[in-house]
């Protein structure tokens, strides 16, 4: 058990208070200070009396709460040489984010309540993060069957998010069965949404760019046709879907279409999605595979627009770590996957806050309010006032940085953007008061 496991957990440990020297909560008016005590925020404002506080100078660093990721995948238990949820967990924090969201395509598969619990223990135990296991949906992930749901939600993970990520709930029975019985967990399905019969043996974006390359198309619709299914279902349960890793602008289209309806959708975009394009495809690099695949530059518009609208509710990793020997081989036998966590904030301040799309109150909201309200987190997401819980973010906006995935804290290197000036640092994460991220550089 490490130190900072100990500090979060153990109502017997004292906090220690910390004096944040000049913040700007939210990118907005001039720098204030901030006071935590007992892990929460005590005090806000110009004349914030330390008294004996440890000080941090925080030098005009823009304030948020805590990143909420929604879909990473930690590789614990099964492929450890990928991933750990230790190592996972610190790529998090130094990402910025206070909470994440363990997809449950490990190995065994988390379909049970002791593979959910083991994940959550592990989670505690490193202490970095809340890591939150999502349950698979059906048994084995094969969409036969459906998993054992309530025992899960009902296990010490309580698991409230349930997904078959990586593979598409593709019956429509059991997808309705699915929504049905997350109503009464008051749990969401986030669906994977991938038409199997349309994309067998898909390597790419079913464009030109594939076609001139011989690779087997992904198309768009195969994305959109379950999309449109399962808005319905949504529809017609009143049960909560959430849409993972939207790739298309026709998939927008739909989600508008469906909120408009008064459906319960939510929906999220990965960065990569926001930032690559199908392009890509020319390098012939498997680090650009991934699924859903990298789409057109007019999806990458489409899909800035529909985050910005809030058509989709909020930015999501799909962190997917992979060995070398999944991912430096021929495209046709690469896994499918990028790196995610600690490039996540840059990418977003690319696309969205640099071209005017996001402010920083927006970026709030699409990568931790939003988030934690759609998987139901009471203590992440919550507002940077006296009384909540200090579990912030602290970003220097003028940074730039260089990738290189051989520093990234993943045992995986599988980054799209190595050797990519991007802009936008994470100095400083708290997780209820203590430092998981302290100048960059994660506790241990
Ligand atoms: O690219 C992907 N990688 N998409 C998925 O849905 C699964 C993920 C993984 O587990 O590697």
């Amino acid at each position: 058990m490490n130190a900072t496991f100990q500090a979060l957990n153990d109502p017997n440990v004292a906090f220690k208070a910390l004096h944040l020297r000049g913040i700007r909560p939210y990118g907005e008016g001039p720098p204030v200070d901030l006071l935590i005590r007992g892990g929460r925020i005590t005090a806000l404002g110009s004349d914030v009396d330390g008294d004996g506080a440890e000080v941090i100078d925080a030098g005009g660093l823009v304030a948020l709460p805590g990143f909420v990721d929604l879909h990473t995948h930690l590789r614990e238990p099964g492929r450890e040489d990928a991933e750990t949820i230790e190592t996972g967990s610190a790529a998090a924090a130094l990402g910025g984010y206070t909470a994440v969201f363990a997809m449950a395509n490990t190995d065994p598969v988390a379909d049970n309540a002791v593979v959910v619990e083991h994940v959550w223990r592990r989670g505690r135990e490193v202490g970095l993060v809340d890591v939150h296991p999502v349950g698979a949906v059906t048994v084995g992930l094969r969409g036969e069957q459906l998993a054992e749901l309530g025992t899960m939600a009902r296990s010490a993970a309580q698991v409230r998010m349930f997904s078959d990520d990586g593979f598409c709930v593709a019956d429509p029975l059991i997808m309705r069965r699915a929504l049905e019985y997350s109503t009464a967990l008051n749990a969401v399905i986030a669906q994977h949404a991938e038409e199997p019969r349309l994309t067998a043996g898909a390597q790419a974006h079913d464009g030109e760019l594939a076609a001139r390359l011989g690779l087997a198309g992904w198309p768009a619709v195969a994305e959109e046709s379950i999309v449109a299914r399962d808005c319905l279902l949504a529809r017609h349960t009143g049960a909560r879907l959430h849409v993972c890793h939207v790739s298309t602008e026709g998939t927008a289209d739909i989600l508008r279409w469906a909120k408009s309806q008064g459906a319960t959708v939510s929906a999220e975009v990965t960065p990569h999605h926001l930032l690559l394009d199908d392009e890509r495809l020319a390098t012939y690099d498997p680090v650009n595979k991934v699924n859903p695949p990298l789409r057109t530059g007019a999806d990458t518009k489409a899909l800035r627009a529909a985050l910005a609208e809030g058509v989709v509710d909020c930015v999501a990793t799909d962190h997917a770590p992979h060995a070398p020997q999944d991912k430096d081989c021929e495209w046709s036998a690469a896994r499918p996957g990028m790196l995610g966590l600690q490039t996540a904030l840059s990418v977003v301040v690319r696309t969205m806050v640099h071209p005017g799309l996001l402010t920083w109150r927006d970026v709030a909201r699409v990568m931790s309010e939003r988030p934690a309200e759609i998987a139901g987190l009471r203590a992440h997401g919550r507002p940077i006032a006296v009384g909540e819980p200090a579990t912030l973010t602290l970003v220097d906006p003028d940074a730039t940085w260089t990738v290189r995935g051989d520093e990234l804290a993943s045992i995986a290197d599988n980054t799209p953007y190595e050797g990519m000036e991007l802009p936008g640092r994470v100095i400083h994460t708290l997780l209820r008061g203590t430092l998981t991220v302290h100048n960059g550089k994660a506790s241990t």
